[in-house]
């Protein structure tokens, strides 16, 4: 994907269906129990296994006394050698392999055996019972910016450092300043699905794991290499996912578990995530202390931004949470400073949650904006209007596509933001009302992916990938953008994901899926439209598909007949170009957000909000407008729910399930109203789409904070928001 393509085939395709708010092609199989999530497969003779955490926070397992549980009735075995003692870096990139054979536990939870049951409960029974004797050692549990940092951190997807101008004397010559610091806490992604695996060996040393993963190309090989075989040795199937939110990104502790168990016993063995496990040894969000400056002149042009992160990670990771991501680019400003490093805690490692950087960065960015609004006496929209830059500020580069201004004088009319008053001023009886805006942004980027069509002689295809769908609508989207390319009915394609006997895909992260996979298909079918309009002699140009016929110079046959009996296949394979690099390539958006204040309690009630959103070319509106309201609903949760504790003498998170770590519920989450700009990005990729999955959460949480300032005159920079900090 080096040369832009202004134009796609997708607007000159006749159907129409791209774009439409098609109803999930999966909806029924997952209505009427037939989609199998990796849980649920049955396999005879499966064992169950059941993993055992540390009960320390930090040190050394002495032993484990096996011999106590391996009598109770049902108990197979327990798996307790080193082997099992899993940290799994969660990051999930080709190069990244899990730890193993880790001798030390670093973090209270940390999977120490798996034991092994004929039922479930047998298994689980002897877990809580199994007696494990340790070696405390002495870590580090709480949470201190006055701790040694790492300012010494390898790149992940943003910079870890980057400065320009010198941002101290700008601060100092500025006249209007704002130098503040915000911090976020812990966070999970808390997908409805816990982690499963179902672990099985054939005779030949070949692994298939039925799992719940995001990105099961590179995921297989990350297990392959964790437990010493040939990557061509594991399959992964992930067919139906419940959710990830960057959780399901790399492999996790049960799948390693289940397949050293499965190998051990000559069985398969299944391993479900207690709900607590979840919470317990899946990656946290990290924690985050951002210290944000910004300097204006009266004016309100930015002179400084500054945005320095501190956030938290086990002293063997290196990832950190790269909040400043897109302070790099969102505003104008000559004197720039953007930093991270991190302070080593002894606490579940932090990895990738929902828009890893940008949910929690732009609380700081974006509400500080609001502080500088409120400094200069500007409107909050006014001021970031006038800080539109023309090029990228850092890269000098110009951006792709970026619909942040329409998106935020557009949402302003539509939210009905002029009827807004300072600060403390509205009051409805006991409620005081108040409005916020904030602004979106998510870099775009395409990740190697392909994707296999064949047309068959019947006139149905098959498209197939180790693509995924984790609730997002990847099957639906693909099925539009093959049926269109194709000129066939939504119900002659048959599209097959989730399975690492696919032809390989990066799955679903980073919000690249839709574009990567759907630009794999998009190459594929043109591919076979080429060799359609070949076998009625005339130029691809010429041709027509449509509801199963092909036309072209008066002739319509219908297009199974042109295959001559044999399928027809193509794959088509997308990659990362070098338009990342001459591009500024992100989607962005506009939220509003609307709550109330009550003035007895504090409670605090989100009344509405608008997302507005330019994100190239919108794939299917209902899916898309469910990725964003999921995401604003993450920014609720963000803004005032949200919040893993951990306990500071061992660093065990004590908030461990859905009941005590509060994700906003449908009582918390008003109308949500979500608009998408008319928008192609013609440099992005051969669909001229871009990443949806998370721009939705990025600035949502700071709307609703400076919302919660608009109503109140308070402002709250340690989040959650939560009604005690109003009183
Ligand atoms: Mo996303 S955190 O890359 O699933």
């Amino acid at each position: 994907m080096d040369k832009p393509q202004p134009v796609s085939r997708l607007d000159t395709t006749v159907q129409g269906l791209v774009g439409l708010g098609v109803e999930r092609v999966d909806g029924p199989a997952k209505v009427s129990g037939q989609a199998i999530y990796a849980a649920e497969y049955r396999v005879d003779d499966v064992a169950y296994g059941v993993l055992v955490g540390a009960g320390i926070g930090k040190g050394k397992v002495v032993s484990v006394d096996v011999d106590a549980v391996k009598g109770l009735p049902g108990v197979i075995d327990v798996v307790t050698d080193y082997d099992t003692f899993i940290r799994v870096s969660q990051q999930g990139g080709e190069t990244e392999a899990p730890t193993q054979g880790v001798k030390d536990i670093e973090y209270f939870g940390e999977i120490v055996a798996i034991v092994l049951g004929d039922t479930y409960e047998a298994a689980r029974d002897a877990a809580i019972r199994l007696p494990i004797e340790y070696d405390t050692g002495a870590g580090v549990f709480a949470f201190s910016m006055d701790a040694e940092r790492d300012g010494d951190l390898p790149e992940n997807n943003t910079p870890a450092q980057s400065a320009q101008g010198d941002i101290d004397a700008a601060m100092d010559a500025a006249p209007v300043t704002v130098d503040v610091t915000y911090t976020t806490p812990s966070q999970n992604s808390a997908a409805m699905e816990p982690h499963a695996s179902l672990a099985m060996w054939d005779g030949d040393g070949a692994l298939t794991l039925y799992g719940a993963y995001q990105m099961p190309t590179s995921d297989a090989q990350q297990l392959a290499k964790s437990l010493g075989v040939a990557a061509s040795k594991v399959r992964i199937v992930s067919r139906f996912i419940g959710g990830g939110f960057g959780s399901k990104l790399g492999i996790a502790p049960e799948s390693v578990a289940a397949a050293v168990a499965a190998k051990r016993l000559g069985r398969p063995v299944k391993a479900v995530m207690m709900r607590q496990q979840v919470f317990d040894v899946t990656v946290r969000r990290s924690n985050t202390s951002q210290r944000m400056r910004l300097g204006a002149g009266t004016d309100g042009r930015l002179v400084a931004i500054g945005h320095e992160t501190t956030a938290s990670n086990l002293d063997t990771e290196d990832y950190f949470e790269p909040a400043g991501i897109s302070t790099h680019f969102l505003y104008a400003g000559e004197n720039r400073k953007v930093s991270h490093d991190l302070v080593r805690v002894n606490w579940l490692l932090s990895g990738s949650m929902r828009a890893p950087g940008e949910a929690v960065g732009l609380i700081a960015l974006e509400c500080a904006m609001d502080e500088l609004a409120e400094k200069l006496g500007i409107d909050p929209i006014e001021l970031r209007l006038l800080n539109e830059p023309a090029e990228d500020p850092e890269k000098k580069v110009p951006f792709s596509s970026r619909s942040l201004k329409a998106a935020l004088t557009q949402g302003a009319e539509r939210f009905g933001w002029s009827k807004r008053q300072p600060a403390g001023a509205r009051r409805e009886g006991d409620w005081l009302i108040g409005m916020g805006v904030a602004s979106a942004a998510r870099a775009n980027t395409l990740m190697k992916s392909s994707a296999k069509v064949a047309l068959h002689p019947d006139g149905t295809a098959t498209v197939s990938s180790a693509m995924t769908d984790i609730g997002t609508g990847s099957y639906t989207i693909l099925t539009q953008i093959a049926a269109d390319m194709l000129g066939l009915p939504l119900d002659r394609i048959r599209m097959e994901l989730g399975d690492t006997n696919h032809v390989p895909a990066a799955g679903s992260g980073g919000s690249w899926g839709a574009a990567s996979a759907g630009s794999a298909v998009y190459l594929a079918a043109q591919t076979i439209r080429q060799k359609l309009a070949k076998a009625m002699d005339v130029d691809e140009e010429e041709l027509t598909l449509k509801d199963g016929q092909a036309i072209a110079r008066n002739r319509s046959v219908p297009i199974g007949s042109l295959t001559e009996g044999e399928p027809i296949e193509a794959t088509g394979t997308i990659d990362k170009g070098k338009q990342e690099e001459l591009f500024n390539q992100a989607s962005y958006g506009a939220h509003f957000a609307e709550v109330g204040v009550n003035v007895v309690t504090g409670e605090i009630r989100v009344r509405r909000m608008l997302g507005v959103f330019g994100a190239g070319r919108i794939l299917n509106q209902q899916t898309a407008r469910s990725q964003c309201l999921g995401g604003m609903t993450f920014g609720i949760g963000a803004a005032l729910h949200e919040e893993l504790i951990h306990d500071e003498r061992t660093g065990k998170i004590v908030n461990r399930d859905l009941a005590e770590y509060h994700i906003p519920v449908n009582a918390d989450v008003p109308d949500l109203d979500v608009v998408f700009l008319p928008e192609r990005d013609i440099h992005a990729n051969p669909i001229h789409a871009k990443g949806i999955g998370e721009v939705g959460i990025c600035g949502a949480a700071g709307a609703v904070a400076n919302a919660v300032y608009n109503a109140t005159g308070i402002r709250v920079r340690d989040f959650p928001i939560t009604l005690d900090k109003l009183m």
